[in-house]
């Protein structure tokens, strides 16, 4: 990452790095601030900061080289991508990332944060800084003020990134501007098309089951049923729950193509979008069977779909793995819509959506539990998500 202070490089990393984790690559994020705090104690005010202190100047550098060799050893060990979460603000700083790079055979990419609204800075100072163990012994007035101080400094040598530094990508306020360079591989493409999407709009989720189907009464899985009785009078509590709840007024409504979403939100009022991509998981040779019917006509899927529940794929249908992959458009298509959401899915495509939203392991996801019947309300707050369960039917 580059960029000053509080133009929202931890914001956007963190949202990387939960994103490409999800979709399969070991990703890890490195802070220098963290490492910052660990090696020499919280408590920075602004002049340690200031680029004409050298003593600060060489420890923030012994930090950043830390930082990184730690990141290597990583890479070297587990990992497929590391986020380097850090101002890198200078030329000189970046020379030095660049060239240890290429000396561990590790491709660098400069994703720069730029923030030109002024109001938008100031919150995020007000919302993130303030709450910093940095300033722990200060009035939240004196922390805006030394920050303000620290980023002083930082712009004061502020190098943004040249046409000859190699690959980089510069954000520019909230995705409303894209600058590339040699972004051609699959992960910088993968980047990109997320980039594109984060316009950083936070707003709250809710995600329920469709009501209770005819095939679910009798445990089949798969097909496109009706709902059964008691899934139709679940469509009226939830249609009246949104009708009724305040915060739920400006919700935007996303159903699968299947009947039994469809249904349930049928009596909503409120806009409905349909997204293909909603479908639950296609269970192949398995539509309209049961579990048990499974184990007995069919027992080597059963163990295998028992061995390893993520990567299990019926015959001629789809895994939890292949399911990520068809889920992505919903995933971008959350990040760039600014109005709350109520999703209407069904129980497979939900743990992998939920998986994204909570940035929870993606190979936990089949064991994610989404009951009937239940609305999950997940409120944003900076860097994830609270949950809330409501049972709206017993
Ligand atoms: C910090 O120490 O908080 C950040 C260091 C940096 O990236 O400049």
């Amino acid at each position: 990452m580059v960029g000053l202070p509080a133009r929202g490089k931890t914001y956007v990393a963190r949202k990387i790095a939960r994103y490409l984790s999800w979709s399969g690559r070991r990703t890890r994020l490195f802070n220098a601030g963290d490492y910052r705090r660990v090696m020499l104690g919280a408590q920075h005010t602004h002049e340690f900061f200031s680029p004409e202190n050298a003593e600060g100047k060489a420890s923030r550098l012994a930090v950043a080289k830390a930082a990184l060799d730690e990141m290597f050893k990583w890479l070297r060990l587990d990992g497929d991508v590391s986020i380097y979460d850090a101002t890198n603000t200078t030329r000189a700083r970046r020379d030095l990332i660049r060239e240890q790079c290429e000396s561990e055979g590790v491709r660098p990419l400069f994703v720069e944060i730029i923030c030109t609204n002024e109001a938008e800075i100031e919150a995020t100072i007000r919302e993130t800084k303030v709450a910093s163990p940095d300033y722990a012994f200060l009035s939240a007035d004196e922390a805006v003020q030394d920050f303000r101080n620290r980023i002083a400094h930082y712009a004061s040598a502020y190098e943004p990134v040249g046409e000859d530094e190699g690959d980089f990508i510069k954000y520019i306020d909230k995705g409303a501007k894209l600058i590339l360079k040699n972004v051609h591989d699959d992960l910088g493409q993968q980047l990109v098309r997320f980039l594109l999407n984060l316009r950083g709009t936070r707003k709250s989720i809710w995600l329920t089951r469709h009501g209770e189907s005819m095939w679910n009464r009798s445990n089949l899985i798969g097909g496109d049923p009706d709902l059964s009785p008691s899934g139709r009078i679940f469509a009226d509590r939830l249609a009246e729950f949104v009708n009724e709840h305040e915060a739920m007024r400006d919700v935007v409504v996303w159903t699968s193509m299947l009947k039994r979403t469809i249904q349930t939100a049928s009596k909503i009022a409120r806009p409905q979008q349909v997204f293909h991509q909603l479908d639950e998981i296609n269970a192949g040779i398995c539509e309209g069977m049961s579990y048990a019917d499974i184990r007995q006509k069919l027992p080597e899927e059963a163990v295998a779909r028992a061995r390893d529940k993520f990567r299990y794929r019926y015959p001629r249908g789809e895994s939890y793995q292949d399911l990520i992959e068809r889920v992505v458009p919903v995933v971008l298509a959350y990040e760039r819509e600014p109005r709350p959401l109520l999703v209407v899915g069904h129980q497979a495509v939900l743990r992998v959506f939920y998986t994204y939203l909570m940035g929870a392991s993606p190979e936990g996801c089949p064991h994610v539990s989404i009951p009937l019947h239940t609305l999950i309300e997940l409120s944003p707050r900076i860097y994830d998500c609270s949950e809330e369960r409501i049972a709206l039917l017993q």
